[in-house]
């Protein structure tokens, strides 16, 4: 959430000839560069296993830096700052070696030796990283160190804590940016906005105004290529455990003593520890069979390539739960996400309370509806926010009308990808964005007996949106499922 006031550095990118480099963090720092964030002397090295040139590497990047649409005049400039470094994670030589490399290009560039290590690596590679990194000293150099660790981080409570605890042995939490990559999400920054410079939400922001919240991350998509890696995860784990539950602790967080990183993380930690027990009987866990999506036939969950035979990982999952604090006693969140659903779509769906008397329905109106404030996320960022208005003329009639605030309609240009903002924050140092190390765990635990114990799994036809028994969590016949667009 900073802007461009970043010295000097080094960003290394540990995978930086895969596919998020490509895909995402390439495109973001040209992004940034285009945009003038960037400090001038700021340089990039990727590190990866097979050797390459600098030039080698320029190209493979101009390349990602073409698909992603950045102006040809612009990719040469940016792949200028790319540099290239042999390494085997699991060589403590080859750290010795990187250092070297950065002392260089510091000397050649003017750069101080403030380094940024991005780990976009497979998981498993996570802990050779952390440890080479620290054994040869380049957690403590003359300048800064900051170490950025992508997603999953763990795979349940017990993994969570060990790679936590070897983290920590080599890097302080100031100096750790865990990415949530939702986070980078403008709605998602501006939620905060709108909850603390509009007084009259915050003030309505409680259980004496609002009547539940519901949280939904939809995918129209199978599992695709991701189909191995997915078996061994879930919906739970790749879904809710991470990005749902950072939306919910920024919707039901109080209200910070500042608007710093340390305040904003200790209010969510605090919402992690206030959730109760997840009732069994308030899961419904889904798995896609054969069905219909964008107009195709699809394939069920259990023919993809690289599932387990009778595997029973969920495709979906959807969750009631409550937050016991003085604030939301009594509000039921429900979380939903899944595969193969009708629509993309993130939505934060939050229902305020009725009139406390129904003046309109006594005559006869069809006030029947709650307000409900849509926060969109996904495809479009923005607001809806629906009211009832009196239609005009005789007789007395109402309307539900929605006033909406569209981010690509009111303000001019794209939005920013979220990895640009967070690694423009990583650059700068705010760490408001990432995950805290108690966040991590916090979440892991929420979930540890649900992913212990897995509650029965149902079908779902691929295009419909889950399983039938998943509505009967909602409040009838005031479901809120639906996808909203802004
Ligand atoms: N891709 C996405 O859209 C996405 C989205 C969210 C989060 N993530 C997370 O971001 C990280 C990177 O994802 P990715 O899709 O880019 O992964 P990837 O393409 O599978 O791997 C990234 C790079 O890591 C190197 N690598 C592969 N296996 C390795 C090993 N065993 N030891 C050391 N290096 C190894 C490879 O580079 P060399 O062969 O050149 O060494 C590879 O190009 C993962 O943690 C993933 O969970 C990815």
């Amino acid at each position: 959430m900073t802007t461009s006031t970043n010295e000097a550095s080094l960003f290394v990118i540990f995978g930086g000839t895969g596919d998020l480099s490509r895909r995402k963090l390439l495109p973001a720092l040209g992004n940034l560069d285009t945009e003038g964030h960037l400090n001038p002397r700021m340089r990039v090295l990727a590190v990866g296993r097979r050797p390459k040139t600098d030039e080698e590497f320029r190209q493979l990047a101009k390349d990602a830096l073409g698909q992603a649409g950045l102006p040809s005049e612009r990719i040469e400039a940016t792949a200028r700052r790319l540099h290239y470094q042999v390494l085997d994670p699991g060589k403590p030589e080859d750290y010795r070696t990187l250092g070297r490399r950065l002392y260089d290009l510091g000397r050649e560039h003017d750069i101080p030796a403030n380094y940024a290590f991005y780990l976009s690596l497979p998981p498993r590679a996570f802990p050779l990283a952390v440890a080479g990194l620290g054994e040869a000293g380049l957690n403590q150099p003359e300048g800064w160190s900051r170490l950025v660790v992508e997603k999953p981080f763990g795979k349940d409570l017990a993994s969570a804590e060990k790679l936590n605890a070897l983290v920590h042995q080599h890097f302080q939490e100031d100096q750790i940016y865990r990415i949530d990559h939702y986070l980078g999400k403008e709605t998602v920054q501006n939620l905060l906005v709108f909850r603390l410079a509009n007084a009259f939400i915050e003030s309505s922001w409680n259980r004496e105004r609002i009547d539940a919240v519901q949280i939904t991350v939809g995918e129209n998509l199978g599992v695709g290529t991701r189909a191995e890696y997915y078996d061994h995860s879930g919906a739970l784990r790749d879904m809710v455990q991470n990005h749902l539950t950072q939306l919910l602790t920024l919707v039901a967080m109080e209200v910070p003593s500042s608007f710093s990183a340390r305040a904003i993380r200790h209010e969510k930690i605090k919402v992690l520890q206030s959730i109760a027990p997840i009732e069994p009987a308030n899961v419904v866990r889904g798995q896609y069979t054969a069905g219909e999506l964008n107009g195709q036939a699809v394939r069920g969950y259990l023919q993809e390539d690289g599932v387990a035979k009778g595997s029973q990982t969920e495709t979906f999952v959807a969750i009631k739960l409550f937050v016991d604090s003085w604030r939301w006693q009594g509000v039921p969140f429900y979380l939903r996400t899944g595969k193969c659903l009708p629509a993309k779509t993130t939505q934060i769906a939050v229902r305020f309370r009725e009139a406390p008397v129904g003046y309109f329905k006594q005559m006869g109106c069809n006030q029947d509806t709650a307000d409900v404030l849509t926060i969109a996320l996904q495809p479009d960022e923005g607001f809806i926010f629906h009211l009832d208005i009196k239609m005009p003329g005789a007789p007395l009639r109402l309307e539900r009308i929605p006033l909406r605030f569209n981010y690509n309609e009111h303000f001019e240009g794209s939005l920013p990808d979220g990895y640009q903002t967070l690694l423009l924050d990583v650059l700068n140092g705010d760490q408001t964005l990432f995950v805290h190390s108690d966040e991590v765990e916090g979440s892991w635990r929420v979930y540890a007996p649900l992913l212990d114990n897995p509650p029965k799994i149902y079908n779902y036809a691929a295009g419909t949106w889950g399983p039938p028994e998943a509505d009967s969590l909602a409040i009838p016949e005031r479901d809120l499922w639906q996808k909203e667009t802004v």
